[in-house]
């Protein structure tokens, strides 16, 4: 049972780790030779901040058992369109391939509706990223078009 939390800057030692394990920066930046530092993490979460206040931006701890596991989040919220692009990553490995993804993103996904009132999200996923394309899949996320170079591109609409 997942619990959900504010992405917090005590998270940051957390998003190191996580984005430096090899399966997920081989999906996030494309190579396995991208290391992320405390540095960059840190810029990161500055901008972060500066966007949520801003609400173009919302993201989540994602907590199994009261333990940190993931993030997940909203980012080009755009209140015009409606939309916003997601992301979602299990950073502790152990965690995988358990239901936990699917359950995270649904609540992400009740989330957009809910509190931001979005009509579409999107996102791009590496075309060999099967966990990933499987999972939104699974909750209703259509395949655009073609890959463009390694990058998938899906979008999801709420019924009705
Ligand atoms: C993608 C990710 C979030 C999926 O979360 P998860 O908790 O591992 O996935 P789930 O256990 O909910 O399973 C989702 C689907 O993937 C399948 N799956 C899980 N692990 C798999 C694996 N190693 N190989 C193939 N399929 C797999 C499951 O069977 C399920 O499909 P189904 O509903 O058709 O049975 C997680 O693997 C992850 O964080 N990966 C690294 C970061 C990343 O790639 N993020 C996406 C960037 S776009």
């Amino acid at each position: 049972m997942l619990s959900f939390r504010r992405h917090k800057r005590e998270d940051i030692s957390y998003r190191v780790a996580w984005l430096n394990n090899r399966a997920a920066a081989l999906y996030v930046y494309g190579t396995v030779d991208h290391l992320t530092t405390e540095a960059e993490q840190t810029a990161w979460f500055d901008q972060y901040e500066k966007e949520a206040t801003a609400g173009l931006k919302k993201f989540f701890t994602i907590m199994a058992e009261n333990k940190p596991i993931g993030f997940m989040g909203l980012f080009k919220i755009d209140p015009i369109k409606r939309s916003a692009k997601i992301f979602i990553l299990i950073g502790d490995e152990e965690y995988r391939g358990q239901g936990l993804g699917r359950e995270a993103l649904q609540h992400l996904i009740q989330v957009a509706k809910t509190e931001l009132d979005l009509k579409t999200l999107y996102l791009e996923v590496h075309k060999k990223n099967l966990p990933a394309i499987k999972l939104y899949r699974r909750l209703g996320f259509k395949s655009l078009d073609k890959p463009v170079g390694d990058e998938m591109r899906m979008t999801y609409s709420w019924p009705g």
